[in-house]
């Protein structure tokens, strides 16, 4: 993903400076050119030839180093990356960011960078609660660097709270975050639903579907990584919910409806319905296990209520800047795919369907591909009238599908 990248990490001194050496090696794997540049303070806690063994470049620590290969190395490196990101970030570092100090080649590179900035706060729970390390990162938020929130958990120093570095997973999707997509989505707000939803039969039953979540998973990411302010309402999965998002888990239908009924209200650009939303519940919950008798069982199931329909079917009003909140909807068919989801994207008022084939390869449940067919109103028409624009895009991994809907949904919010 990161070939032809140029990524430099900046490392202070702190103990969590051990993990960036999980994270060079993640993005070495994902073909990025790395150059680590490390404070004085951080060679105590690792060692450089820890990095230059895993990146294959020398790891920078002095500013005027005689072994240097380019003598305004700070300057070179600055104008070639892509992007950097200081983690762990001292409460110091952090200070010398926020006024221009540059004293060493970390803080003079940064000085020089004309790549987005990345800053991972690690510290004690006081130190980063401090009103100047406050006032600090909200100066380097000025500046346009971006923030990465430090983590919940056990600290060094023996306490527990705010302060800790995130995971090298975590820092590695803040990196594509920032250098693999266009910021097109950027202050827009995108409530995104995925997964299953879960209907109660009794304490111990449900009826569910086959959906993992990994499509609505894949969109609310890149829809972060495109700058979205992203609400990810989801049903059970096993997934990681995405860094950076609004996230609200569900259970059943009728969850879901009140979650993304509640969301939308306020100012919403867009809705993704990803989810694989039950379309019938049981019309009781028994309140204890229901006991077999019998060879045979029945079950009498209810309609739910459809979240899609009942967003298209309100006014939808205009929004601050006139346009209406933008319905997407997903369809799964088996057959005749094109024109019941034509018929979909009509019967619910939506902007966009997009719709997969069950049966072919490499579409659908559980898989990290998909083959979909892109279609939406078209209002841009000269003529004036509405038109459906019909466009299939080839096997993609789920990621890139996610990527295609939004860019095409941010031209039209
Ligand atoms: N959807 C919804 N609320 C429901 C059911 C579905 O918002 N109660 C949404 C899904 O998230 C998806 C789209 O509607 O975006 C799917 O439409 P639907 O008519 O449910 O499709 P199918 O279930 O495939 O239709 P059918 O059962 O008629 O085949």
């Amino acid at each position: 993903m990161l070939k032809d990248k140029t990524v430099v990490l900046g490392i202070t001194g702190s103990i969590a400076a051990y993990k960036i050496a999980n994270l060079a090696s993640m993005l070495v794997k994902q073909h990025a050119d790395v150059h680590v540049i490390m404070t004085k303070n951080a060679t105590n806690f690792i060692h450089p030839i820890t990095f230059e063994t895993l990146t294959g470049n020398k790891c920078l620590v002095e500013t005027f180093d005689r072994n240097f290969e380019f003598q305004v190395e700070h300057v070179s490196l600055g104008e070639r990356a892509d992007v950097m990101l200081i983690a762990p970030a001292s409460a110091n570092v952090i200070a010398k960011l926020a006024h221009g100090i540059a004293d060493d080649m970390l803080t003079t590179t940064a000085l020089a960078m004309t790549a987005p900035i990345l800053v991972s706060p690690a510290m004690n729970t006081h130190m980063y609660e401090k009103k100047i390390t406050q006032e600090n990162i909200e100066k380097l938020r000025d500046l346009d660097m971006r923030i990465i929130e430090p983590a919940n958990g056990y600290l060094a120093c023996g306490t527990t709270g705010v302060g800790k570095m995130p995971e090298p997973e975590v820092l590695l999707d803040a990196i594509y975050g920032e250098i693999l997509r266009p910021k097109t989505l950027g202050g827009k707000k995108i409530v995104i639903t995925a997964g299953p939803t879960q209907e109660a039969i009794d304490p111990v039953r449900y009826i569910t579907n086959h959906s993992t979540g990994k499509m609505g998973y894949a969109l609310a990411r890149q829809a972060r990584y495109m700058g979205a302010d992203v609400t990810l309402v989801s049903g059970p999965t096993a997934l990681e919910p995405p860094a950076g998002v609004t996230f609200v888990p569900v259970v059943s239908a009728k969850e879901m409806y009140q979650e993304v009924t509640a969301r939308t209200a306020e100012d919403c650009d867009a809705v993704i319905m990803s989810a694989a939303v039950a379309d019938y519940r049981p019309t009781r919950i028994a309140e204890e296990k229901i006991k077999k008798s019998g060879d045979a069982a029945v079950i009498e199931l209810e309609r739910t209520d459809d979240i899609l329909a009942s967003l298209g079917q309100q006014e939808r009003v205009p929004r601050v800047n006139g346009k209406k909140t933008f319905l997407c909807g997903f369809s799964m068919e088996t057959e005749n795919m094109l024109e019941n989801s034509k018929k979909k994207l009509a019967k619910k008022n939506l902007d966009m369907i997009v719709a997969n084939n069950l049966k072919t390869a490499g579409a659908g449940f559980g898989v990290d591909t998909n083959v979909v067919t892109l279609i939406s109103r078209d209002s841009d028409i000269e003529n004036g009238g509405e038109e459906v624009r019909v466009e299939e895009l080839p096997i993609l991994s789920k990621e890139e599908v996610a990527y295609e809907i939004l860019r095409r949904i941010a031209k039209n919010i």
